[in-house]
Protein backbone atom coordinates (compact mmCIF):
# COMPACT_ATOMS: atom_id res chain seq x y z
CA UNK A 1 0.00 0.00 0.00
CA UNK A 2 1.37 3.39 -1.39
CA UNK A 3 -0.34 5.44 1.77
CA UNK A 4 -0.77 8.84 1.87
CA UNK A 5 1.99 11.22 0.50
CA UNK A 6 1.51 15.16 1.69
CA UNK A 7 4.10 17.52 0.74
CA UNK A 8 3.80 20.44 3.35
CA UNK A 9 5.68 24.22 2.43
CA UNK A 10 6.03 27.53 3.25
CA UNK A 11 8.33 30.45 3.14
CA UNK A 12 11.93 30.26 5.38
CA UNK A 13 10.54 31.51 8.89
CA UNK A 14 7.14 30.90 8.38
CA UNK A 15 7.25 27.86 10.93
CA UNK A 16 6.17 25.12 9.18
CA UNK A 17 8.40 23.02 10.93
CA UNK A 18 6.97 24.09 14.28
CA UNK A 19 3.58 23.43 12.85
CA UNK A 20 4.83 19.96 11.49
CA UNK A 21 6.35 18.91 15.18
CA UNK A 22 3.24 19.71 16.85
CA UNK A 23 0.43 18.27 14.34
CA UNK A 24 2.68 14.79 14.33
CA UNK A 25 2.75 14.54 17.90
CA UNK A 26 -1.21 15.12 18.00
CA UNK A 27 -1.88 12.64 14.96
CA UNK A 28 0.44 9.75 17.19
CA UNK A 29 -1.51 9.94 20.34
CA UNK A 30 -4.73 9.94 17.71
CA UNK A 31 -3.01 6.69 16.35
CA UNK A 32 -3.05 8.42 13.08
CA UNK A 33 1.70 8.27 12.99
CA UNK A 34 2.87 9.34 9.93
CA UNK A 35 6.44 9.46 9.11
CA UNK A 36 8.46 12.75 8.96
CA UNK A 37 10.99 13.33 5.99
CA UNK A 38 12.90 16.48 5.33
CA UNK A 39 13.42 17.15 1.92
CA UNK A 40 16.45 19.69 2.91
CA UNK A 41 18.07 17.31 4.86
CA UNK A 42 17.95 14.68 2.56
CA UNK A 43 19.55 17.20 0.11
CA UNK A 44 21.72 18.90 2.68
CA UNK A 45 23.47 14.87 3.03
CA UNK A 46 24.40 14.77 -0.45
CA UNK A 47 25.63 18.13 -0.44
CA UNK A 48 27.97 18.17 2.61
CA UNK A 49 29.41 14.76 1.20
CA UNK A 50 30.35 16.81 -2.14
CA UNK A 51 31.60 19.41 0.06
CA UNK A 52 29.28 21.58 -1.54
CA UNK A 53 28.07 23.46 1.39
CA UNK A 54 28.64 23.76 5.05
CA UNK A 55 25.19 24.80 6.23
CA UNK A 56 21.90 23.80 4.89
CA UNK A 57 20.83 27.99 4.08
CA UNK A 58 24.21 27.94 1.59
CA UNK A 59 21.99 25.32 -0.28
CA UNK A 60 20.21 28.05 -1.27
CA UNK A 61 22.90 29.79 -3.03
CA UNK A 62 24.69 26.94 -5.28
CA UNK A 63 23.96 27.08 -8.42
CA UNK A 64 20.71 25.59 -10.59
CA UNK A 65 22.36 22.90 -11.78
CA UNK A 66 23.68 21.89 -8.40
CA UNK A 67 20.68 22.69 -6.51
CA UNK A 68 18.47 20.55 -9.67
CA UNK A 69 20.65 17.51 -9.32
CA UNK A 70 20.75 17.36 -5.43
CA UNK A 71 16.62 17.75 -5.94
CA UNK A 72 16.89 14.58 -7.97
CA UNK A 73 18.72 12.48 -5.83
CA UNK A 74 16.59 13.45 -2.67
CA UNK A 75 13.26 12.64 -4.91
CA UNK A 76 14.89 9.45 -5.59
CA UNK A 77 15.44 8.51 -2.16
CA UNK A 78 12.10 9.95 -0.65
CA UNK A 79 9.99 8.10 -3.18
CA UNK A 80 11.53 4.24 -1.72
CA UNK A 81 9.31 5.11 0.99
CA UNK A 82 5.96 4.20 0.97
CA UNK A 83 3.36 4.17 3.80
CA UNK A 84 1.85 7.50 5.55
CA UNK A 85 4.34 10.26 4.81
CA UNK A 86 5.18 13.94 5.62
CA UNK A 87 7.41 15.53 3.33
CA UNK A 88 8.88 19.07 4.22
CA UNK A 89 9.79 20.87 1.55
CA UNK A 90 9.62 24.20 -0.14
CA UNK A 91 7.34 25.07 -3.31
CA UNK A 92 9.75 27.59 -4.68
CA UNK A 93 13.54 28.31 -3.41
CA UNK A 94 14.05 31.99 -3.79
CA UNK A 95 17.72 31.75 -5.19
CA UNK A 96 20.00 34.49 -6.75
CA UNK A 97 18.62 33.80 -10.03
CA UNK A 98 15.04 34.19 -9.05
CA UNK A 99 12.34 31.06 -7.61
CA UNK A 100 13.65 27.62 -8.53
CA UNK A 101 10.52 25.62 -8.54
CA UNK A 102 10.48 23.11 -5.06
CA UNK A 103 8.83 20.09 -7.07
CA UNK A 104 10.17 20.58 -10.97
CA UNK A 105 8.59 17.90 -13.02
CA UNK A 106 10.47 14.72 -12.33
CA UNK A 107 10.29 15.82 -8.85
CA UNK A 108 6.67 15.76 -9.08
CA UNK A 109 6.68 12.59 -10.61
CA UNK A 110 8.72 10.84 -8.37
CA UNK A 111 6.79 11.97 -4.98
CA UNK A 112 3.06 11.66 -6.45
CA UNK A 113 1.56 14.11 -3.82
CA UNK A 114 -2.37 13.46 -2.56
CA UNK A 115 -2.04 17.02 -0.75
CA UNK A 116 0.13 19.78 -1.22
CA UNK A 117 0.19 21.86 2.09
CA UNK A 118 0.78 25.58 2.02
CA UNK A 119 1.81 27.29 5.57
CA UNK A 120 1.47 30.93 5.54
CA UNK A 121 1.41 33.97 7.96
CA UNK A 122 1.22 37.69 7.35
CA UNK A 123 4.58 38.76 6.24
CA UNK A 124 5.78 40.90 9.39
CA UNK A 125 5.03 38.19 11.51
CA UNK A 126 7.60 36.21 9.24
CA UNK A 127 10.31 39.10 9.32
CA UNK A 128 10.08 39.13 12.76
CA UNK A 129 10.37 35.31 13.26
CA UNK A 130 13.60 35.30 10.87
CA UNK A 131 15.44 38.36 13.28
CA UNK A 132 14.28 36.17 16.19
CA UNK A 133 15.95 32.83 15.01
CA UNK A 134 19.93 33.42 15.57
CA UNK A 135 20.57 29.60 14.60
CA UNK A 136 20.11 29.95 10.79
CA UNK A 137 21.46 32.52 8.23
CA UNK A 138 17.98 34.15 7.13
CA UNK A 139 17.51 35.90 3.78
CA UNK A 140 16.08 39.84 5.20
CA UNK A 141 13.90 40.06 2.57
CA UNK A 142 11.42 43.12 2.28
CA UNK A 143 7.49 42.91 3.21
CA UNK A 144 7.21 43.29 -0.63
CA UNK A 145 9.82 40.67 -1.49
CA UNK A 146 7.95 38.03 0.94
CA UNK A 147 4.71 38.62 -0.01
CA UNK A 148 5.86 37.89 -3.81
CA UNK A 149 7.60 35.19 -2.77
CA UNK A 150 3.91 33.82 -0.88
CA UNK A 151 1.66 34.50 -4.05
CA UNK A 152 4.24 32.97 -6.67
CA UNK A 153 4.56 30.01 -4.02
CA UNK A 154 0.17 29.72 -4.61
CA UNK A 155 0.68 30.21 -8.21
CA UNK A 156 3.23 27.55 -8.63
CA UNK A 157 1.08 24.80 -6.08
CA UNK A 158 -1.87 25.53 -9.18
CA UNK A 159 0.51 24.05 -11.26
CA UNK A 160 1.48 21.05 -9.32
CA UNK A 161 -2.07 20.34 -8.50
CA UNK A 162 -2.58 20.51 -12.32
CA UNK A 163 -0.33 18.04 -12.85
CA UNK A 164 -0.86 15.64 -10.03
CA UNK A 165 -4.49 16.00 -8.93
CA UNK A 166 -3.51 16.83 -5.65
CA UNK A 167 -5.84 18.61 -3.36
CA UNK A 168 -4.28 22.00 -2.08
CA UNK A 169 -4.87 23.12 1.27
CA UNK A 170 -4.14 26.85 3.29
CA UNK A 171 -2.86 26.77 6.74
CA UNK A 172 -2.28 30.40 8.44
CA UNK A 173 0.71 29.99 10.91
CA UNK A 174 -0.58 33.48 12.82
CA UNK A 175 1.63 34.95 16.00
CA UNK A 176 0.27 33.36 18.80
CA UNK A 177 -2.47 31.13 17.11
CA UNK A 178 0.18 28.06 16.66
CA UNK A 179 -2.67 25.79 17.76
CA UNK A 180 -4.62 26.99 15.44
CA UNK A 181 -2.79 26.07 12.57
CA UNK A 182 -2.00 22.84 14.32
CA UNK A 183 -5.64 21.90 14.66
CA UNK A 184 -6.06 22.65 10.84
CA UNK A 185 -3.08 20.76 9.79
CA UNK A 186 -4.32 17.78 11.76
CA UNK A 187 -7.57 17.65 10.36
CA UNK A 188 -5.94 17.54 7.18
CA UNK A 189 -4.13 14.72 7.89
CA UNK A 190 -6.37 12.65 9.88
P1 LIG B 1 14.34 23.58 5.32
O1 LIG B 1 15.00 22.55 6.12
O2 LIG B 1 12.92 23.33 4.92
O3 LIG B 1 14.56 24.94 6.13
P2 LIG B 1 13.70 26.26 6.25
O4 LIG B 1 13.10 26.67 5.01
O5 LIG B 1 14.61 27.29 6.83
O6 LIG B 1 12.55 25.87 7.18
P3 LIG B 1 12.59 25.41 8.70
O7 LIG B 1 12.60 23.95 8.73
O8 LIG B 1 13.66 26.07 9.51
O9 LIG B 1 11.23 25.90 9.17
P4 LIG B 1 10.66 27.36 9.11
O10 LIG B 1 11.67 28.35 8.70
O11 LIG B 1 9.41 27.35 8.34
O12 LIG B 1 10.28 27.69 10.55
P5 LIG B 1 10.58 27.14 12.01
O13 LIG B 1 9.60 26.10 12.37
O14 LIG B 1 12.03 26.88 12.19
O15 LIG B 1 15.15 23.82 3.99
C1 LIG B 1 16.54 24.07 4.06
C2 LIG B 1 17.07 24.28 2.67
O16 LIG B 1 16.88 23.08 1.89
C3 LIG B 1 16.33 25.35 1.86
O17 LIG B 1 16.80 26.65 2.16
C4 LIG B 1 16.69 24.91 0.43
O18 LIG B 1 17.96 25.36 0.07
C5 LIG B 1 16.70 23.39 0.54
N1 LIG B 1 15.46 22.76 0.02
C6 LIG B 1 14.48 22.20 0.73
N2 LIG B 1 13.54 21.69 -0.10
C7 LIG B 1 13.94 21.97 -1.36
C8 LIG B 1 13.43 21.72 -2.67
N3 LIG B 1 12.29 21.06 -2.87
N4 LIG B 1 14.11 22.15 -3.74
C9 LIG B 1 15.27 22.82 -3.60
N5 LIG B 1 15.83 23.08 -2.40
C10 LIG B 1 15.17 22.66 -1.29
O19 LIG B 1 10.11 28.47 12.80
C11 LIG B 1 10.78 29.70 12.63
C12 LIG B 1 10.61 30.54 13.91
O20 LIG B 1 9.24 30.93 14.05
C13 LIG B 1 10.96 29.79 15.20
O21 LIG B 1 11.69 30.65 16.00
C14 LIG B 1 9.60 29.47 15.82
O22 LIG B 1 9.66 29.39 17.22
C15 LIG B 1 8.76 30.64 15.35
N6 LIG B 1 7.34 30.34 15.24
C16 LIG B 1 6.77 29.31 14.58
N7 LIG B 1 5.43 29.36 14.66
C17 LIG B 1 5.12 30.48 15.39
C18 LIG B 1 3.89 31.10 15.80
N8 LIG B 1 2.68 30.61 15.49
N9 LIG B 1 3.96 32.22 16.54
C19 LIG B 1 5.16 32.76 16.87
N10 LIG B 1 6.37 32.23 16.52
C20 LIG B 1 6.34 31.10 15.77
Amino acid sequence: MAGTKCIITGVPGVGKTTVITEALKRLEEAGRPYAYLSFGSFMFEVAAKKGLVKNRDEMRLLGKDDQRQLQQEAAGEIARIDGDVIVDTHASVKTPKGYLPGLPEWVLEALRPDLFVLIETDEDQILGRRFGDPSRIRDLDTYGALRSHQSFNRAIAAAYAMKTGCTVAIVTNADHLLDRAVDQLVTLLS
